[in-house]
């Protein structure tokens, strides 16, 4: 299952590299628009699955980790906003019909499978680090970024952290 994961995610990160090349703002608003919706989701299933009686004493340790993770990418989209990335009505339209496929897959996916949702999501936030410092070899004082790409090496630890929870419930 792992291995179809990084499948479908580098062919889905190569299709983004190929159509947003030379346009780097709008890349990493897209990606993160995107990068936000796993939180949202894992979220919304913890809650669900809570309300059902669907718990242990991991899972308030995880509702708290994930919401922050949220806001966390939300201040990330803020910058870009802020940046202009948002700023062209087509990278807009893809993004917004990009992401409610993926909010709802990872919902299913978090439901049925944790360990995977969580797979999955390191490895966009592994990309999404590669992404920024790549970006950081040419804007090497680009402060901002800098700390966002910070951001996304502790979301891995994080991520990483709530997998081997998951494993030891
Ligand atoms: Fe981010
Ligand atoms: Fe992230």
């Amino acid at each position: 299952m792992k291995k179809l994961n990084s499948l479908i995610l580098n062919g889905t990160v190569k299709f983004l590299d190929f159509i947003y090349s030379g346009r780097s703002l709008q890349r990493f608003w897209v990606l993160e628009v995107i990068a936000r919706s796993p939180y949202f989701a894992f979220l919304s299933v913890l809650h669900f699955k809570e309300s059902l009686g669907i718990k242990n004493e991991k899972t308030m340790i995880l509702m708290k980790e994930h919401f922050y993770q949220a806001i966390n990418e939300t201040e990330h989209l803020k910058e870009m906003e802020k940046r202009g990335g948002d700023r062209f009505w087509i990278d807009r339209f893809f993004a917004r019909h990009l992401v409610l496929v993926y909010y709802w897959i990872m919902v299913f996916y978090y439901f049925i499978s944790p360990a995977n949702a969580y797979d999955v999501n390191i490895k966009i936030e592994e990309h999404a680090f590669e992404t920024y410092s790549k970006y950081l070899i040419d804007n090497p004082n680009d402060q901002k970024i800098k700390e966002i790409a910070q951001d996304e090496l502790n979301h891995v630890q994080e991520l990483n952290e709530a997998l081997s929870m998951l494993t030891t419930v």
